[in-house]
C-alpha cells in the first residue's frame, strides 16, 4: 500500500494542492489528514455491505448530492433535506460511522470500483448511476477546484482542462470510471439503475418515479412531485449548502457546490478549439460506448 502526498502543476505552471494518492489514484486530502485518510479508503474493501443499501456511484460534479437526497427522500418517504444522512461520501467516513448508520442508508461514492467493498459483489444492493456531460461537469469541477480553499489552484480553464482530460484531478481518469460502470451494467442491468443529470433536469417527476419504481419504494404521482420541488436546485441552493463542516471548512468566499445547476454552461467556458479536442478525445476513449450524453437544453 502506498498513500502520498500528491501535487499538480498545469501547463501554465498554476498548482493545485491538497491532494493525495493511494496506490496511485488522486484523491483530495478531504480531512487534513490524508494518510489516515488514504489508508481508510484501502480499508473500505472490507467493510459491511447490507442488501438494502444503495450505492450511489457518479464522477465529481455530476449531481451526485442531488441524487443522493431523492433516493434518501423517497426510502424515508420524509421530503426534509438530510433526513438521516450521517456522512456525504463513503471515502470521507469512518468504518464505524458507516457501520452505526440506520438502514435503509444511501451511499454515495466517487470511487471505482475497485475500491468498493468486496461485498457488493455477493449482495442485493442495488446502484444508481448518475452521469452528466462531460463538459458541464468540467466547468463545474473547475469552479470546486478554484473554488475550495484545500486546492489552492488558481490555474485558467484551458489548463485545468488538459489536466482534467489526463485524469490527473482527484478521482481520476473519467473515461475508463465510465467504461468499466458501463460494462457492469451491461451484466447486471436488474441491480443498477442509469440516471442523467440532463434527464432529471428536463423530466424530474418522470426520473423520480422511474427511480422510485427501482428502489421497489410505493410513490404516488404527487408524492413525486413533492420530491421533485423539494430538491429543486433553488431549495439546494438555500438549505443545503454549508450544512456539512467540510464545506465550512474549504470554500473561498463566493464558492460553492450548488454554482449554476443548467445544462450547457460549458459553452461560456469551452473555445471552439476546446470542444473540438474534447470531442475527438472522448470519441476516441468512448469507442464503442452506447451511452448518448446531453450537451444542451431544449429551446
Ligand atoms: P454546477 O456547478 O454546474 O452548478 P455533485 O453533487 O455531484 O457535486 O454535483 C454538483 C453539480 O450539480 C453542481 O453543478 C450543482 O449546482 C448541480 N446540482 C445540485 N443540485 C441540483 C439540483 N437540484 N438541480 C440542478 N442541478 C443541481
Amino acid at each position: 500500500m502506498s498513500v502520498k502526498p500528491y501535487e499538480l502543476t498545469d501547463a501554465g505552471g498554476a498548482t493545485c494542492q491538497g491532494m493525495i494518492t493511494v496506490d496511485g489514484y488522486p484523491v483530495p486530502n478531504f480531512m487534513e489528514d490524508g494518510i489516515v485518510r488514504g489508508k481508510t479508503i484501502l480499508s473500505i474493501r472490507e467493510w459491511k455491505i447490507r442488501d438494502d443499501d444503495i450505492v450511489v456511484k457518479s464522477l465529481p460534479k455530476s449531481g451526485n448530492r442531488w441524487v443522493d437526497e431523492i433516493l434518501n427522500m423517497l426510502l424515508s418517504r420524509k421530503t426534509e433535506m438530510e433526513a438521516g444522512r450521517k456522512f456525504a461520501l463513503i471515502e470521507q467516513t469512518t468504518e464505524k460511522n458507516f457501520e452505526s448508520t440506520p438502514s435503509p442508508r444511501v451511499i454515495s461514492t466517487h470511487l471505482p470500483l475497485r475500491y468498493l467493498p468486496k461485498q457488493l459483489e455477493q449482495k442485493k444492493t442495488k446502484m444508481v448511476l448518475v452521469l452528466r456531460n462531460p463538459k458541464d461537469c468540467a466547468v463545474s469541477y473547475y469552479h470546486v477546484m478554484t473554488g475550495m480553499r484545500v486546492f489552492n489552484y488558481s490555474g485558467k480553464f484551458e489548463n485545468f482542462l488538459k489536466l482534467y482530460i489526463d485524469g490527473k484531478l482527484p478521482f481520476g481518469d473519467m473515461f475508463s470510471y465510465i467504461r468499466e460502470f458501463e460494462e457492469k451494467m451491461n451484466s447486471e442491468s436488474d441491480k443498477i439503475c442509469l440516471v442523467m443529470y440532463e434527464d432529471l433536469k428536463m423530466n424530474g417527476v418522470q426520473e423520480i418515479q422511474r427511480l422510485a419504481r427501482f428502489l421497489g419504494v410505493d410513490a404516488t404521482e404527487e408524492f413525486c412531485k413533492t420530491v421533485h420541488d423539494a430538491c429543486s436546485f433553488r431549495n439546494f441552493a438555500e438549505k443545503r449548502e454549508f450544512t456539512t463542516p467540510v464545506n465550512e471548512m474549504v470554500w473561498k468566499e463566493g464558492g460553492c457546490f450548488y454554482r449554476k445547476g443548467i445544462i450547457g454552461d460549458w459553452k461560456n467556458h469551452f473555445t471552439v478549439a476546446d470542444s473540438e479536442m474534447f470531442d475527438e478525445v472522448l470519441a476516441q476513449r468512448m469507442t464503442g460506448s452506447k451511452l448518448k450524453f446531453t450537451y444542451s437544453a431544449p429551446e
